[in-house]
């Protein structure tokens, strides 16, 4: 039997956000998948904890935060593409605004009142390793500070918790100045910062690492945890430098990381599709690997029954070359300007092989966001819109595990305070 699709983030309905739909035969993903998709109750308040989403491309923050119990109530982003996916998806509702424009015309008297918590992904075009690293000095990597400006022009009204979510390369540009100019700017504002690296493939059969700076108004007071696993020794140098204001919240073990699952993220598709690329184009493909990756690929296709690997295309010596991943997970996918970026699926065994590109769909699957809705969307449009966003159950996870307790521990102590004070009045 076919294995279905593994997990499904769907449009939000009260805090039940999505449901899980899992084959019988589909061990650790499944049970991933399925363990984070139980019901979810705030734990004090009557109303979910407001949330700003800056970046916010076709909403994959919102998905992981809303399926941890907070409500995005505001978005931003500057790319009429993305808002069309993400109304597409989300639909455009009473409770929630979009604002379609550049963020340097977004003050912090725009935002709305009551909010709890901010998110921004800001671009890493500047930041990436395979980019020229300008930096947080860069055009659009620079868009961060636009951000901490917004923050800063909301005052006393600015949320208690604000996040950060950039590629690790972050954490080494311009030799750690800028992740030591990013804390010091959320410092200036008050808040302390906690530095986390996921990579999404804990969760779903993609690698894709990413940073989190989570910086809290109100840090936890009780000690700090030593070791763990998504504080790695290269981030270190932030918690060490005595000129930044950092703390280190206690957080339970995530997931280990996946090593199998992307044939169960691959649509199933007849020989007989048209997507399956031509004898020709596929003999090219072949034709372009190197000695080492045609063995790899030999291997898998003599074997019995069917397996499944991503291949991305490099230059090498000026010429466009395939590699094909060697493990059952997709590379991380990013956005496809220019085409040179987009995955291509290879489906390998019984003496067959055929290669196609990777289609939104799945795209979708390896975001954690299986159920998206892409009516209407074009195919460049979602791989772009896909490519650049945010793994929707590392969200959930930081959300669930890291950013709810604290606002419910801010909440706890808000009424301690509210009920001393009335004693004292008394
Ligand atoms: C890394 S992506 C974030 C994607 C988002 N987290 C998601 O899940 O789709 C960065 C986003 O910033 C937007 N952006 C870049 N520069 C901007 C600007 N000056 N003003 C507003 N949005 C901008 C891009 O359009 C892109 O969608």
């Amino acid at each position: 039997m076919r294995p279905t699709i593994p997990a499904s983030y769907a449009k939000p309905t009260g805090n039940k956000i999505y449901t899980a739909q899992v084959g019988d035969n589909q061990s650790d993903l499944a049970a991933r998948l399925t363990a984070m998709s139980t019901d979810f109750d705030h734990p004090t308040a009557a109303r979910p904890p407001a949330a700003l989403e800056f970046f916010a491309g076709i909403g994959l923050a919102r998905l992981g935060l809303e399926a941890a119990g907070f409500q995005v109530v505001w978005s931003n982003d500057y790319e009429p593409d993305k808002r069309e996916m993400y109304e597409g998806n989300f639909g455009v509702t009473s409770d929630h605004q979009f604002v379609l424009g550049d963020i340097r015309d977004v003050g912090g008297s725009d935002m709305p009142p009551n909010v709890t918590l901010a998110w921004a992904s800001s671009p890493c075009t500047d930041l990436s390793l395979a980019g020229a690293r300008a930096g947080l000095r860069g055009t659009e990597s620079g868009t961060f500070w636009e951000y901490v400006r917004i923050l800063e022009e909301m005052g006393d009204h600015k949320p208690p918790v604000a996040v950060l979510e950039n590629v690790v390369g972050l954490a080494t540009s311009h030799g750690g100045e800028d992740i030591a100019a990013a804390v010091k700017a959320f410092n200036k504002l008050g808040y302390s910062v906690d530095a986390l690296a996921i990579d999404a493939r804990r969760f779903v059969p993609q690698s894709r690492p990413r940073l989190f700076l989570v910086g809290l108004q109100n840090p936890p007071t009780s000690s700090r945890q030593e070791h763990h696993e998504l504080r790695p020794d290269w981030l270190w140098r932030v918690f060490s430098d005595p000129g930044l204001r950092t703390h280190r919240a206690y957080l339970p073990s995530p997931p280990t990381p996946l090593t199998s699952g992307l044939g169960l993220c691959v649509e199933d598709m007849p020989v007989s599709d048209t997507r399956w690329w031509d004898a020709e184009r596929t003999e090219a493909f072949m034709a372009s690997l190197s000695s080492t990756q045609r063995t790899r690929v030999d291997e898998l296709r003599r074997t019995a029954g069917v397996s499944y690997r991503t291949a991305y295309r490099r230059t090498r010596n000026g010429s466009p070359v395939w590699e094909v991943r060697p493990d059952d997970i997709a590379g991380c996918l990013r956005t496809a300007r220019g085409g040179s970026s987009k995955q291509a699926v290879v489906r390998l065994g019984s003496g067959r092989l055929r290669v196609r590109w990777m289609t939104p769909r799945e795209y979708a699957t390896l975001m954690g966001a299986s159920h998206y809705c892409l009516d209407g969307a074009r195919t460049n449009q979602s791989l772009f819109g896909f490519g650049d966003a945010v793994a929707v159950p590392v969200v959930e996870w930081l959300a669930r595990h890291y950013l709810m307790p604290m606002v419910a521990a801010d909440e706890v102590r808000q009424q301690d305070t509210q009920e001393k004070t009335a004693q004292l009045q008394r």
